[in-house]
């Protein structure tokens, strides 16, 4: 079943939405509405794409057999040309390399796509709501070396599109190959963080950490270019992590903002305890803004420390007062914040570690924490004191009578 009006109509033809009768999927339908020009990309569209079969390249469900003047394929939520940009980064690095992996793939058969750009990136939704990007609208590749026929790309007319296509589009067409669409790919990390329409013809500059991959991609001459996708994708990683070592410098010497940007990508690689224990802990006044602005990201970092403690190693003992220490100061931002379930949380994580590691310089810090700390935040730490009775007791034995809260003193002397 197709819905009346198009979702949008170009020169060669028309996309339409609709819902697939026997199972309800959302699909969208394009028709060619051209002569044999169009026929023919058209084919060549549900060939290469029915072929390449990738989980970043747009599927072809359904297709007429005999014409080839239409194909069906899954509806996505929307294109890339619909994101409002400037596009965050971690939003733009999943859909470039979703790119770079389709590009990669293609490339690998001998079909450039030869029109990269945001409208021609398509997000589809899983069942689950995960979004997948994917490239589409294959009509321009060229066929496998040797099945080229039509002359669909006549010498002197523009292959591609203004702004993205490469220099070389404009002399010959035919020689636009895999490195054609790395130049388009630049431009449209351009567009994504700039939202003005690319010029064409230039190499062109982007913000950290685009900048070195976009100087090279878009490089007028084809031979300067990262060679493969593959190539773009290890510069694009070298480029981020030595913007990470750049922003952890900044984040050592104190400045706010980078240590909570250092936190936050923290999580992506937990595994990576050394980095927690090493790095992480010793980042110093980021607790009150990482409870406030990302309490959810704070208790995970709080976890993932408490495992990183099992690769302590042969770290000299009293090290473990710093990462105990950073703990300890996630659960005062708590109490600053009044983020009792955050504070609950993170107590029942940080006692047990305390007790077992004993180590005195927090010791005393978390004593004094302790006498002063008053209800309502008390309540909830003395519930917690409660669950870890036996070696809350022995560990800050004899320090507790002077607790300013009665709650406190009370759950510390429960038998
Ligand atoms: N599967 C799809 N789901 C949702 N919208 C789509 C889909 N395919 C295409 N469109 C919309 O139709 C437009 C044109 O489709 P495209 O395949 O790029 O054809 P054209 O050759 O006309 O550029 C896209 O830019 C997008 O807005
Ligand atoms: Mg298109």
């Amino acid at each position: 079943m197709l819905e009346p009006k198009p979702i949008a109509t170009g020169g060669q033809g028309e996309v339409f939405g609709g819902v697939r009768r026997s199972d309800g999927l959302s699909i969208a339908m394009k028709r060619c509405t051209s002569g044999p020009d169009g026929r023919a990309r058209m084919r060549r569209e549900i060939e290469v794409q029915s072929r390449l079969c990738d989980d970043h390249i747009m599927p072809v469900l359904d297709w007429g057999e005999d014409e080839f003047f239409w194909y069906v394929m899954p509806r996505g939520a929307r294109t890339l040309a619909d994101v409002p940009t400037p596009i965050d980064d971690s939003t733009l690095r999943s859909i470039i390399d979703a790119v770079l992996k389709a590009l990669e793939r293609a490339h690998e058969h001998d079909h450039p796509h030869r029109d990269v750009k945001p409208s021609n990136v398509v997000e589809l939704k899983t069942d689950t709501g995960e979004s997948r990007w994917v490239l589409a609208d294959w009509g321009m590749t060229r066929r496998a070396r040797g099945h080229t026929t039509a002359d669909l790309t006549s010498t002197g007319r523009l292959l591609g599109t203004e702004g993205y296509a490469p220099p070389e589009a404009y002399t010959d067409a035919h020689e636009i190959g895999p490195r054609g669409d790395l130049y388009s790919l630049g431009k449209l990390i351009v567009w994504a963080k700039t939202g003005k329409a690319p010029v064409p013809n230039l190499v062109t500059d982007a913000p950290e950490p685009w900048r070195r991959l976009v100087r090279n991609l878009t490089r007028l001459k084809e031979n300067e270019r990262a060679e493969s996708a593959a190539a773009a994708m290890s510069m694009l990683a070298a480029a981020e992590s030595s913007s990470d070592a750049a922003l952890l410098q900044r984040a050592r010497e104190g400045e706010s903002y980078a240590a909570l940007e250092v936190c936050i990508h923290a999580l992506s690689r937990t595994d990576d305890h050394d980095y927690l224990l090493d790095e992480i802990a010793t980042l110093d006044n980021v607790a009150d803004e990482l409870v406030r602005n990302h309490p959810a990201e704070a208790l995970e970092l709080v976890k993932a420390m408490d495992a990183a403690f099992a690769s302590f190693g042969r770290r000299n003992f009293d090290y473990a007062n710093t990462p105990l220490r950073w703990m300890h100061a996630v659960a005062r931002a708590a109490v600053a914040d009044e983020n009792f379930h955050l504070l609950e949380e993170v107590c029942d994580v940080l006692f047990p570690l305390e007790v077992s590691w004993n180590r005195f310089a927090q010791r005393d810090i978390t004593a004094a924490w302790l006498l002063r700390i008053t209800s309502p935040a008390a309540d909830t730490v003395a519930e917690c004191i409660r669950t870890h009775r036996r070696g809350m007791q022995s560990y800050l034995a004899g320090r507790l009578s002077h607790a300013s809260s009665a709650v406190i003193r009370d759950a510390m002397r429960e038998r």
